[in-house]
């Protein structure tokens, strides 16, 4: 493990960066306890058990960027999936800022590249009554991959940032405009207004709204038209006659030569 101290305009973080863990969310947690630092990174080159929403695995050969940034009190949040929400722009600000290019986001918290998946976000928050005690967002960007390394499945709907620009770029300098983005976007959290400008920025960007949508729960699935984010980071869709909520989920967007 290598600890890199880093100074930005958001504050003085530390990277720690590794070859290969299990997962930087778990060796996120584990550096907390060992260390009690209130912000700080952990990057790896590979992962052996990464892992997705809904637990899921993430697949983490050479050649992408996996990292997770933890950060301590967060203060009062409407709702923990405002987390998500503002590390998507964070993400899509980074990528803009870095190689020019214009992602979308799928909510609640997929990074599109002409509906194709260049980056997936992992939140995960302790939570004491209203207060985030902190937070760990995990973001895998599929960067120098090879997509054909990836499982079938995944690679069907992936696409990596080599394939995009038409080459490599630096790991080490993605993840330090990231990181500082993620930063940047987790601050503005801790005000109301903050809270607001995240909700009304994502939703700014977000391919989701406007489209016919699947959301696929634990034990069923609804399908209708996602017409709006709340201030708590929810999806709205408008289903058989009726407003629906969902806090969470897998959304599949459905193109309109399917219906
Ligand atoms: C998803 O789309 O399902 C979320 C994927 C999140 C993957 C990242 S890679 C870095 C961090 N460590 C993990 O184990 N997962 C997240």
């Amino acid at each position: 493990m290598k600890e890199i101290k880093i100074t930005t305009e958001v504050g003085k973080f530390s990277i720690f960066k590794f070859n290969c863990v299990e997962s930087t969310q778990t060796m996120a947690k584990e550096l907390y306890r060992r260390y009690s630092y209130d912000a700080f990174v952990v990057w790896a080159e590979r992962q052996f058990k990464g892992r997705g929403r809904r637990e899921r695995r993430w697949h983490s050969p050479k050649g992408g960027l996996y990292f997770s940034l933890f950060q301590k009190d967060l203060g009062d949040l409407r709702s923990p999936q405002l987390v998500s929400l503002a590390a998507g722009m964070a993400i899509r600000n980074g990528l803009k800022q870095f190689c020019n290019i214009s992602c979308e986001l799928k909510w609640p918290n997929d990074i599109l590249y002409q509906e194709r998946k260049l980056c997936g976000i992992l939140s995960e928050s302790a939570i004491y009554g209203q207060k985030i005690h902190y937070t760990i967002v995990g973001v895998g960007i599929n960067v120098n991959t090879d997509i054909s390394e990836l499982p079938c499945e995944v690679r069907a709907k992936a696409t990596s940032l080599k394939d995009i620009i038409g080459l490599e770029v630096d790991l080490n300098e993605l993840l330090s405009v990231s990181a500082e983005e993620v930063f940047k976007w987790l601050s503005f959290l801790k005000t109301d207004n903050g809270q607001k400008k995240v909700i009304e920025s994502y939703k700014n960007h977000c391919v989701t709204l406007g489209s016919q949508v699947s959301v696929y729960l634990d034990n069923e699935t609804i399908s209708g038209l996602a017409v709006d984010i709340t201030e708590e980071g929810a999806l709205q869709v408008l289903a058989a006659g009726e407003t629906l909520l969902f806090a969470t989920g897998d959304v599949v967007h459905i193109r309109r030569d399917d219906i």
